[in-house]
């Protein structure tokens, strides 16, 4: 028997309603698949924040290592809006990836052909969409040195050495060998350094895949040709704060962001998670769509435990459960036949996958 050991971060706001419905699928596919999955949970964010008076505690830090992998939900809310910048949850969640390393976050963009009325771009914009959004995660503004916030002026620094630009291209490159090949580049190389740099080290690891077409943007074009004409883009190498805000927008051609699922890897263990947030507006009401969720337990399944008939199992559930016409209220509005809730969603995937 296969043993795996899945930690568990479910945080804020529907995050915890999210993650049980993605470990109710967990537990479908691993006895079809017979293999055992054990779950331990860890704290973060405001969760984290409310019990221990930190965002990220040690027990975290050090729990998470003796996984296999982690999925997580979703932290923060209006609860701790005005603490101060390092106690805030997302800075948890920062802390979270750079103590795991997970430099390389993969967000795909698809778009389901159940749901091709659900984006807010005409259908023959969006149908086939297939982007895979390679974003840089521990390095860039988010954590460049020196950064300050003073009484009369704040700054942040954006900052990628070689070796943070070589290793993440090099995962764009390696995806792209087993997609159609191909490479955007997205940087504001017209304005910053750090941009030009990272543009010359993307030539100079491409030069190691002369199967893969290399091309780069910059950041304001690539953002106008996603909703112009997405289905240009194969694979999307970006650093980290490109690829936060290309990754939101990215997620509307799918329809909605609460389908859109990511995995954060690295050297050691990586973190499965969902792109959207808390969502505290509609936290605790059962109405939050759980699909990025399950759909992040899939990726983990393939990229961790290298569980690829048990991750088919489930993305195959998800479109079923789509093309049966089963929607949460998000997408409630497009081809439905019956609205249901968070966790018949979940249910409904869990039986659809365990057959
Ligand atoms: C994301 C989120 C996070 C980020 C926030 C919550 C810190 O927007 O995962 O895209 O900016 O990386
Ligand atoms: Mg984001």
């Amino acid at each position: 028997m296969r043993n795996y050991k899945i930690g568990v971060i479910k945080g804020d706001g529907i995050g915890p309603e999210i993650v049980d419905e993605a470990i109710k699928v967990l537990d479908a596919v691993a006895v079809a698949e017979k293999f055992n999955i054990s779950y331990e949970e860890f704290l973060l964010g405001g969760a984290a924040i409310d019990a221990t008076g930190v965002p990220l505690p040690d027990e975290t830090i050090q729990g998470v290592k003796r996984m296999d992998a982690v999925l997580f939900g979703a932290i923060g809310g209006p609860k701790w809006d005005n603490l101060e910048r390092h106690l805030r949850p997302e800075s948890g969640l920062l802390g979270l990836r750079k103590a795991m390393g997970t430099y390389a976050n993969l967000r795909p963009a698809t778009v389901y052909d159940e749901l091709i009325n659900a984006s807010t771009l005409k259908p023959s914009v969006v149908k086939g969409v297939d982007i895979m959004v390679v974003r840089e995660l521990t390095g860039g503004i988010y954590f460049g040195q020196p950064r300050e916030y003073g009484e009369d002026k704040a700054y942040n620094t954006m900052v990628y050495t070689k070796e943070e630009v070589v290793r993440i291209a090099k995962v764009a490159f390696e995806i792209a060998m087993k997609r159609d090949k191909r490479v955007c580049s997205v940087d504001k190389a017209n304005v910053l350094e750090v941009s030009q740099f990272w543009r010359e080290i993307v030539e100079e690891i491409a030069k190691d895949y002369p199967e893969v077409e290399l091309s780069h943007m910059y950041v304001d074009n690539a953002a106008m040709q996603l909703i112009r004409d997405p289905r240009q883009f194969d694979v999307i190498l970006t650093g980290n704060i490109f690829g936060d805000i290309l990754s939101d927008a990215a997620s509307m051609l799918s329809g909605s962001i609460g389908l859109l699922p990511s995995a954060s890897t690295g050297d050691g263990v990586g973190l499965y998670e969902p792109i959207h947030g808390s969502a505290p507006d509609i936290a605790g009401q059962g109405i939050a769509n759980p699909i990025a969720t399950i759909a992040s337990a899939a990726m983990m399944l393939r990229y961790a435990l290298n569980e690829d008939s048990a991750a088919n199992r489930i993305e195959n559930a998800i479109k079923k459960a789509l093309a049966d016409g089963y929607r949460t209220g998000d997408i409630g509005a497009f081809d439905a036949k019956e609205i249901v809730s968070t966790t018949e969603m979940g249910s409904i995937i869990a039986d659809y996958a365990s057959k």
